[in-house]
């Protein structure tokens, strides 16, 4: 477990995050256990030392639906969101949007439904364990697309989500290959999920440069772009994202072991906040890239030596921009300031 930053009073910081892949989320030891309980052999995934095998964002993205297809029913999908949100409120994050991929569950016969049924169980366990614990946490739901599979998929997804309305489906997404595609072609699923009132967010800006932030920008209806990083390359674009008060879901160390930066002193995203650009921080796929919440906010603040004062606004914002109803927004809003 990281260590984390402590404040005056000994807890850890408030934590939240944006940005988690639900399948990529799933630690070592879970997707042990899930392969012992289905009888699936991990060598060709898994190291002995736990560690996911995988050498670039190709082999990656392969090396994801490997692990995703040892989680292959709602039990499953409830342990790997009940063992993610304990592990977050170990680390002090109270509130975590996941992003689901009804793609990845279909390819194993499971329904968008039973994934729901899955996910829905692991949340409500977890909560239960932490209120008992005197740590209350919450999470939403955010669907996603899956880009490299094409519009015609994504208009599928789309409409499966609008026409089971959910109240913890609060948003609707797209991962996948960058390099695939572009943003306007999936322009039509975007629109479908919005009309249905879910709050959109689009990885962009990670392996397309800034010309696939602005194709987002200009054509699909996003508050928040997941990652964005390579905005930091075109200056116009930096003011327009500031101007626009879009947020980055930037994920420092998933940046960092896709090669897009060699360190984390090379990573942007301090570029990015003195243009007044709003960031978070999250781990989006946390073992894969020997990362968790903790360790993002912690290995920021050691390197950067930025105060607790500026830990918590990345929390703020984050809770500002979260695809959440506005009672529980301000609940959170006002946990964080209370600081309990
Ligand atoms: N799916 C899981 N992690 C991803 C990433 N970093 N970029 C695009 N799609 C993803
Ligand atoms: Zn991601």
């Amino acid at each position: 477990m990281a260590t984390n930053a402590l404040t005056p009073s000994g807890r850890s910081l408030l934590k939240a995050e944006l940005h988690v892949h639900i399948e990529g989320a799933a630690h070592p030891d879970l997707v042990r256990k899930l392969a012992a309980r289905h009888g699936t052999n991990l060598d060709e995934i898994m190291r002995d030392d736990g560690t996911y095998i995988w050498s670039d964002f190709t082999t990656f993205l392969q090396c994801y639906d490997r692990v995703a297809a040892v989680i292959t029913t709602p039990e499953d999908y409830a342990d790997l969101t009940e063992d993610y949100l304990l592990r977050n409120a170990a680390e002090g994050c109270f509130y975590t949007e996941f992003f689901l991929s009804p793609d990845h569950v279909a390819l194993l016969g499971m329904s968008y439904d039973n994934l729901l049924e899955g996910v829905t169980e692991g949340l409500r366990r977890a909560k239960e364990i932490c209120a008992k614990d005197g740590f209350p946490i919450d999470a939403r739901f955010i669907v996603t697309c899956l880009r490299h599979m094409g519009p015609e998929p994504a208009i599928e997804v789309a409409r499966r989500v609008a026409a089971r309305p959910h109240p913890l489906v609060t948003g609707f997404g797209m991962g996948g290959d960058e390099r695939m595609h572009s943003q306007l072609a999936f322009k039509p699923a975007f629109e479908i999920a919005h009309d249905a009132g879910l709050a959109c967010t689009t990885h962009a800006g990670e392996f397309g440069g800034p010309e696939s932030v602005r194709d987002a920008l200009d054509h699909l209806p996003v508050t928040r772009i997941g990652h964005g990083v390579r905005s930091h390359e075109d200056p116009e674009l930096m003011k327009r994202l500031a101007d626009e008060g879009i947020l980055l879901e930037v994920c420092p160390h998933s940046n960092v072991a896709l090669g897009l930066y060699e360190t984390l002193s090379d990573h942007p995203i301090e570029k990015l906040m003195a243009a007044s650009i709003r960031t978070t921080v999250s781990s989006d796929d946390p073992p894969f890239f020997a990362t968790s919440i903790g360790k993002e906010y912690d290995a920021l603040q050691a390197l950067k030596g930025w105060d607790n004062s500026v830990m918590e606004a990345f929390t703020e914002r984050a809770l500002e921009a979260a695809f959440i109803d506005e009672a529980s927004r301000a609940g959170l809003l006002s946990r964080l300031t209370k600081g309990d």
